[in-house]
């Protein structure tokens, strides 16, 4: 079968190798893809958050399956439009990708199933963001309702700076995805990214992994979409998961449903495990990036069989996924200046890959220059993922590799998974 992928990021780049090595697929099409996905198939220069030429690729592809790996394309509807011409798609309908697009919608519907979350209030103006910021205790936690690219979240020490940036978001810092503002309570507790499955009526659960927001060392500087991740997490075990499965998962799966807005697609559940156990803190409604990497390199089923079947309602009939034991990690290398500034067009030399299944480099905001040499292209530039018998030997690998790779513009972490 064919498979078109939209995205083209370290995420889709680990989607793509791992669905190239389903017995499944003869043909793998990226759309935009990356220069690591050109080494599995063919990427056509298409954006993925144009869905009129989405729509016309998909029309003359005629793929067997869609992928769809980032959240726009699927609040723009792309699913939807996928699925009005027939075209199997992994991924949700523009309703139920409200589960990331709306803070405010998720904390409504966590109101109307009993899923727990941090209390909170939607405000609409200064004043109103005012008097509930009295009610509360520092720190204080705000949120653009909209999708902001993962930066409309601010963690305030204390009210004023709370009231500066409330004024800040709703006067338009991020355009009209924060005219509406979600403003909730502080939550303590380790935090875990979990993944499931779901075809809108049955949900699989996948494992979780944790990432790393911040930019430096020690959890210091700005946030990004994330710097580095690693699975398996100890504090999410089977215990846990059966109560995020329980608590959380299958309420949201049931209640979109019964709603009229099934979710068919991967749910990233942004958790807190505290000590009352677990509340969820954001929906995502596709892959995390870089949580992707270390999934993909764990899973050891056939991917393809699992998103046919998410796309095409019969995930009864699949078993639950297979994982390896083995444990990964990833590190992200990103452009000097990232999540500020950066520049583009910066060399890269990668090391002539070995065979060896430990370690994977994949790209993300890589391109070719005329002569074809490779350079970057975006703030997360490569995710350097190992798999290996513990966490600290994957750390090892991985940071090994990366003294591999001459990127002089990059930096990263160098505490990733160090807290394990
Ligand atoms: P989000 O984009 O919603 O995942 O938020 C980004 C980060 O902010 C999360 O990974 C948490 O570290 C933190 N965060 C968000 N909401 C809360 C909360 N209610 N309590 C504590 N930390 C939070
Ligand atoms: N790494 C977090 C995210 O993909 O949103």
């Amino acid at each position: 079968m064919k498979v078109l992928l939209i995205g083209g990021g370290g995420r889709e780049h680990a989607l793509g190798w791992k669905i190239k090595q389903s017995p499944l697929v003869a043909e793998l099409v990226s759309a935009p893809g990356n220069p690591g996905l050109a080494t599995l198939g063919h990427c056509v220069p298409v954006d993925a958050e144009n869905l009129d030429d989405l729509m016309a690729l998909a029309r003359t592809e005629r793929p067997d399956l869609v992928v769809v790996g980032p959240e726009v394309p699927l609040a723009q509807g792309l699913a939807d439009q996928l699925r009005a011409q027939n075209i199997a798609v992994f991924g949700p309908s523009a309703k139920a990708a409200q589960l990331e697009g709306s803070k405010a919608f998720t904390k409504a519907f966590c109101d109307r199933h009993n899923i727990p979350t941090a209390g909170y209030r939607i405000v609409h103006n200064e004043d109103e963001a005012k008097t509930y910021l009295q009610t509360l205790s520092p720190p204080f936690v705000l949120k653009a309702d909209g999708l902001a690219a993962g930066k409309g979240v601010v963690i305030a020490a204390d009210r004023d700076e709370a009231v500066l940036a409330a004024r800040d978001m709703l006067g338009g810092q991020f355009g009209a995805a924060s005219q509406t503002l979600v403003i909730e309570e502080f939550m303590q507790g380790v935090e875990a990214s979990f993944f499931a499955l779901s075809d809108g009526k049955t949900v699989l659960p996948l494992i979780a992994a944790q990432d790393h927001k911040r930019a430096f060392d020690g959890d210091q500087g700005p946030n990004t979409g994330g710097m580095g991740a690693f699975s398996p997490v100890a504090h999410m075990d089977v215990a846990m998961t059966k109560r995020v499965m329980d608590e959380i998962i299958i309420p949201t799966v049931q209640g979109m449903q019964t709603e009229g807005q099934a979710f068919c697609g991967v749910l990233f559940a942004g958790l807190m495990i505290g000590p009352k156990g677990p509340r969820l803190i954001e929906y995502n409604v596709r892959f995390g990036d870089p949580e992707c990497q270390v999934l993909m390199m764990r899973l050891q089923s056939d991917l393809v069989t699992l998103l046919l079947a998410c796309a095409n309602g019969t995930l009864d009939t699949v078993p639950l996924p297979v994982w390896d034991a083995r444990a990964s990690v990833t590190v992200v290398m990103a452009a000097k200046g990232y999540p500020g500034a950066y520049a583009k067009g910066q060399p890269i030399t990668l090391p002539v890959p070995d065979e060896s299944e430990a370690v994977q480099i994949f790209q993300a905001g890589t391109s070719c220059d005329e002569q074809g040499n490779l350079v970057s292209s975006g703030g997360r530039v490569l995710a350097v993922t190992a798999l290996c018998p513990s966490i600290e030997e994957a750390v090892s690998v991985a940071y090994q590799e990366i003294d591999q790779i001459d990127f002089q513009d990059g930096y990263y972490r160098k505490d990733i998974a160090a807290k394990v």
